[in-house]
């Protein structure tokens, strides 16, 4: 195994906090690289008083003198990659020759974010809550064989003749089953060669590039996006994402082999939140959740959607530890919790009337799944009074770490770089 790549990856149903941990430890690294997902993350970067909100480039970029790798693994969406390299490019941070996008990747057309709105509202009550960036779609082309990578859209007459063939089953699908509008072929095929154009200058081979940088000696960082709950084997079907946000999801979304993932870094925020439908046993659906959702300023970075908020989920934590080989944590937002009194966490399940330590395939088995409850005794004042955790709050973290079975070694109690405790 690299003992000196490391991976980030989020442990509950994203926002953990990802974003913060990537930048903190980026700095130690020569590359980052984001294998899955699109732009329906929202990676949240606090430098100095300004905050950036990063879809699709990694984190890493906010890091001068580190390369940033967009892999075979994650879905681009053009429009979105040129305005946030633009917004970047607007507020100093220049990606350009910094930043490689896999000639592998698949592209997000606006046919996959028609797709997945007329999809969404077919389902009416029973929809996902997707963030509609067109994730579903088109991880579902390139399973079906169908969808348009970067390789292809960069070049004109691959992409013309690809798109000619697409778009007439597309507009079936959107007019016949869904009474959608059709999209337009000339605009849409337009489109695509324009930003073809735009995006060959950075797309390249980055699995070479990846293994290049291995050989020689280079340090990688993974980006994970979303969190295991959502990965689309183990998440909580079908209320999950379409990409395995797990750690298989690293290797084949980077080309790099297994042992060069180095040591996977779990993220976890010390409660729960959640945005979109799905089950979530130790959901708050009272005070104590709005004060989670105000103090922990709980609003979706991509969708601006208020997030669902509860206690910390022993029994899903520990899945999500095992699944990944998880061998240290980054617990987040401990702040968030000060002036909580007990602080619960739930240590297992009882589903229909059975308690159970496991997780649950279905998610009906998960809705129906009531919360077992231990309390730990919070804490009033600040929770780390001159960088050290007061006894209550550093109690709670040992708990964590116990009923997880991995150190804690970054403890983050606050958005800025400086507030945080490495272990
Ligand atoms: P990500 O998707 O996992 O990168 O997480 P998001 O950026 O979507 O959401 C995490 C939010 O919590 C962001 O607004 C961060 O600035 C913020 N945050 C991260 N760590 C902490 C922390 O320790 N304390 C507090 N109060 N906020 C934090
Ligand atoms: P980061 O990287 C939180 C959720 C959506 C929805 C489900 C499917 O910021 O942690 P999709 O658009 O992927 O088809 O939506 O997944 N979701 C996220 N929730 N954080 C994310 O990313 C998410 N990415 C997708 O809300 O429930
Ligand atoms: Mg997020």
């Amino acid at each position: 195994m690299s003992d000196q790549n490391a991976c980030v990856l989020g442990m509950q149903w994203g926002d953990e906090g990802k974003g913060k941990i990537i930048d903190l430890l980026s700095g130690d690294f020569d590359v980052v690289v984001r294998a899955q997902g699109g732009s329906n993350a929202g990676h949240t970067v606090v430098v100095g008083d300004e905050k950036f909100v990063l879809h699709l480039v990694p984190s890493g970029i906010l890091r001068k003198g580190v390369a940033c790798v967009i892999g075979n693994g994650v879905v681009v969406d053009p429009d979105q990659l040129l305005s946030e390299l633009e917004e970047l490019r607007g507020r100093g941070v220049d990606a350009a020759g910094r930043l490689l996008v896999s000639d592998r990747a698949q592209v997000v057309m606006p046919y996959h974010k028609a797709l997945d709105a007329a999809k969404e509202s077919a389902l009416g009550d029973n929809k996902i809550g997707t963030t509609l960036r067109g994730i579903g779609p088109t991880y579902a082309d390139k399973a079906a064989r169908t969808g348009i990578r970067l390789c292809e859209l960069i070049d004109p007459s691959v992409c013309r003749t690809m798109l000619q063939q697409n778009i007439p089953f597309v507009n079936k699908v959107l007019q016949d089953v869904y009474g959608a509008d059709p999209v337009d072929p000339a605009e849409t095929i337009d489109w695509a060669v324009h930003r073809g154009e735009t995006l060959r200058p950075m797309t390249g081979d980055t699995v070479e590039f990846l293994h290049e940088r291995t050989r020689s000696g280079k340090r990688i960082l993974f980006e994970g996006a979303q969190g295991s709950l959502l990965d689309v084997d183990f998440g909580t079907y079908p209320f999950n994402t379409s990409s395995n946000s797990s750690v298989g999801g690293m290797v084949t979304g980077s080309g790099l082999p297994p042992r060069e993932i180095g040591r996977v870094i779990g993220v976890l925020k010390t409660y729960t939140t959640r945005v979109g439908a799905g089950p979530f046993p130790t959901e708050l659906d009272d005070e104590t959740g709005l004060l989670l959702r105000e103090r922990g300023g709980e609003f979706g970075a991509t969708t601006g959607r208020p997030r669902r908020c509860g206690w910390f989920d022993v029994v899903a934590a520990r899945f999500s530890a095992k699944i990944n080989g998880v061998d240290e944590l980054a617990l987040t937002k401990l702040d968030v919790l000060a002036g909580m009194d007990p602080i619960k966490i739930c240590v297992a399940y009882e589903i229909n009337g059975r308690r159970t330590e496991a997780f649950p395939a279905r998610a009906a088995a998960l809705a129906a799944a009531r919360p077992v409850y231990e309390e730990m005794p919070g804490w009033r004042g600040e929770t780390a009074p001159g960088g050290r955790l007061c006894p209550e709050a550093a109690a709670y973290v040992d708990k964590l770490c116990e009923v997880t079975g991995a150190p804690a070694r970054i403890i983050s109690v606050g958005r800025k770089r400086s507030e945080t405790i490495i272990a």
